[in-house]
């Protein structure tokens, strides 16, 4: 299996990866009934965005964590949306590709979800049941 080498690699892991989570019990309707994903327009932002971390392409300007930040005011966000989304984009990976750039993918989409969930707790946005 080849490693992530180029623009259409990622698109590839992308198209894949939200094909995946569309058909989700857990998160599926957090992208189709809450936030209305326009798909169209969203696969190739985050086809720039992923091509800007890993092949330094430069072609993503936005703002993630206004976009969670958006979402978790139209519905509770929960650790286990966090850990379910690492765990769907992990296994899209591994079916598709191996080697240094697809651990990457891997490790910073784990550091991303970390900070984007570090924020929401401390807005107090983020759904976690008192103990
Ligand atoms: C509970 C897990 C997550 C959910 C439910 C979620 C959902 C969403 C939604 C609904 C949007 C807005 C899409 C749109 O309106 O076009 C979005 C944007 C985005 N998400 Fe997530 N997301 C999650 C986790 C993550 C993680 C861990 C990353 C890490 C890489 C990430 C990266 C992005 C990026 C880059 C955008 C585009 C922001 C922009 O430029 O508009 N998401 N996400």
């Amino acid at each position: 299996m080849n490693d992530i080498e180029t623009e259409a690699d990622v698109a590839l892991f992308v198209e894949r990866f939200y094909a995946r989570v569309r058909q989700d019990d857990e998160l599926g309707h957090i992208f189709d009934d809450v936030a209305h994903v326009n798909w169209p327009e969203h696969l190739p932002r985050i086809t720039a965005f992923w091509s800007t971390m890993l092949l330094n392409s430069g072609t993503y300007a936005g703002n993630p964590m206004r976009a969670h930040l958006d979402l978790a005011l139209k519905t509770p966000l929960r650790p286990e949306h966090f850990d379910h989304w690492l765990l769907l984009f992990s296994q899209t990976l591994t079916d598709t590709f191996s080697g240094p750039r697809t651990d990457e993918a891997r490790q910073r989409a784990h550091g991303i979800a970390a900070v984007i969930q570090s924020r929401l707790y401390s807005t107090g946005l983020l759904a976690v049941d008192a103990a």
